[in-house]
């Protein structure tokens, strides 16, 4: 029997046409929802789903009886019901390393364009407002040789660490439940208690994936503590900060600046005040979106998926515990 799969996320005609000689594929590349009756009907029949950004829950796993695995096109899965995935014995997968890089640049982008003002200041162009030399009022900060806090130093933390420690002579500080000897070793990063971090950092930018620990890890007791002048920047989940916390810090002045790449709800709701305030530089969730990049996590995926319903080993998976059982 030819297996069914689900696609709900736009991928390449090539990797379309691959996944189109082993399997029968629904593409609905456009799904914004999971009411879509168009997803529901061909999630009743899928072995196999590929795709990225929806909530998947218990309740939707109900109407799935045929799922075998799940192939996502994203690092991040906690929008995934994982505990429950395993005792289904539904495969998870993701696409770690593929958009390392990229999602660090991501982080160094916000760094450097909220610490040196770059977009507010742009925006001063871009109104015709620019009429003479920007005053002491409109300057920056340094990001060179100043002192980056990692809130998470896995694999894009340690690649926007690295770019900070040898690229702009930063001091590495970093949280983590176990010491990084080797990233110690090779940029003389240090090892902090997460209020340490937050008193000492110039620049606290954050990596860690969501769970019940890291919700609302940051909230006004942690925007408090952070140094004067001292800049936030987000690339994990949005999830992880007090968003009205962070919003009522950056108006009062208890936060100086930050650069966000993710927030509570996505899309931003129209009426957000965050993207309408000077000390904000907000993007949409870009981390990993460059052509390259999301092509090369749409070929794990579809790799990923492959393997995983030939029932072999899959590259990345999430829950290796189905694998064994
Ligand atoms: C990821 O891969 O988790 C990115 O944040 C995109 O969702």
């Amino acid at each position: 029997m030819t297996k069914r799969i689900l696609v709900f996320r736009q991928i390449s005609d090539e990797q379309l046409s691959a996944l189109e000689q082993d399997f029968s594929v629904d593409y609905l590349p456009d799904t914004a929802s999971v009411e879509d009756p168009a997803f529901l009907d061909a999630l009743g029949h899928a072995h196999g789903l590929v795709g990225s950004s929806l909530a998947i829950t218990p309740t939707l796993l109900d109407r799935a009886p045929n799922l075998e695995a799940i192939a996502s096109i994203s690092v991040g899965y906690d929008n995934y019901p994982v505990d429950e995935l395993t005792r289904r014995g539904i495969l998870l997968c993701n696409t770690p390393d593929v958009l390392t890089e990229t999602t660090a640049d991501t982080g160094f982008l916000l760094i450097m364009c909220t610490a040196r003002r770059a977009i507010e200041l742009a925006q001063l162009i871009k109104e015709g407002n620019w009429t003479e030399s920007i005053g002491s009022d409109l300057y920056g900060s340094d990001v060179h040789g100043k002192t980056l806090g990692m809130v998470g130093m896995g694999r894009i933390g340690a690649a926007v660490a690295r770019r900070g420690a040898l690229g702009f002579g930063m001091n590495i500080l970093y949280t983590k439940a176990s010491p990084k000897p080797d990233l110690e070793r090779e940029l003389g990063a240090k090892r902090r208690e997460f209020d340490q971090l937050l008193a000492e950092a110039d620049i606290v930018c954050v990596t860690v994936p969501l769970s019940a620990e890291t919700e609302k890890l940051f909230g006004a007791r942690e925007f408090a503590q952070m140094k004067p002048g001292a800049c936030f920047v987000n690339i994990a989940r949005g999830k992880v900060v007090d968003e009205a916390a962070m919003i009522e810090a950056l108006g009062d002045g208890t936060l100086h600046a930050a650069g966000l790449d993710v927030f509570e709800h996505e899309p931003l709701a129209a009426d957000s005040p965050l993207p309408q305030m000077n000390n904000v530089v907000a993007l949409p969730h870009i981390g990993s979106a460059t052509n390259e990049t999301r092509t090369a996590m749409a070929q794990r995926a579809v790799d990923n998926i492959r393997l995983a319903l030939r029932g072999e080993r899959p590259i990345s998976p999430v829950n290796e515990e189905v694998l064994k059982g």
